[in-house]
């Protein structure tokens, strides 16, 4: 397993991925293509035995950096390989010289919080009905 900076050519797997998680951001092929051309943007990927696993995505404001999406193929949820994503991603942003990762996450979401949570993000605030199903966006930050 290994991760590395997301490709053009990988994007089109990303979108497809997303679409198996409905929980992930969803976003279209022309906004990642979009955000791979960006400065202010990191993409990385998570690959296994050449095939992609996992994709996350930093907006960089320095000195702070934004998770803006991690999601873990569908079928290969909860072996630790988000956690290993979630590693890359903080070294990336540390490296670029971020000294916080935050994030927004569903409230509804139960699996990503506790993702988070164990990887030590904590709950900072809140957005009351801020997603359209009426949930809340909680927000969440880690010190790097
Ligand atoms: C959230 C997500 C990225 C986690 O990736 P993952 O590879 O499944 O997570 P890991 O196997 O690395 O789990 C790490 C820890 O997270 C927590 N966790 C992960 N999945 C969980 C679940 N379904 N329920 C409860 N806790 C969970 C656990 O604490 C776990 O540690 P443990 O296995 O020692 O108990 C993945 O579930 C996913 O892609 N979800 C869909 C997309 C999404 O909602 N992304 C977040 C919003 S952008």
């Amino acid at each position: 397993m290994s991760s590395r900076k997301a490709r053009p050519a990988d994007l089109p797997e990303v979108v497809l991925m997303e679409r198996e998680c409905p929980t992930a951001p969803q976003w279209s092929l022309a906004q990642l293509e979009r955000d791979l051309a960006s400065e202010r943007c990191r993409l990385l990927v998570l690959e296994d035995a050449g095939r992609l696993c996992g994709f996350a995505a930093l907006l960089v404001v320095l000195p702070e950096a934004e998770l803006t999406s991690i999601v873990v193929r569908h079928g290969d949820q909860g072996r630790g390989l988000g956690q290993a994503l979630l590693g890359r991603v903080r070294r990336e942003a540390a490296s670029l010289g971020c000294g916080k990762l935050s994030l927004e996450v569903s409230a509804a979401n139960a699996a990503a919080l506790r993702f988070y949570e164990s990887a030590g993000f904590k709950a900072v605030g809140r957005r009351p009905k801020y997603y359209g199903d009426g949930s809340d966006a909680v927000l969440m930050d880690l010190a790097l």
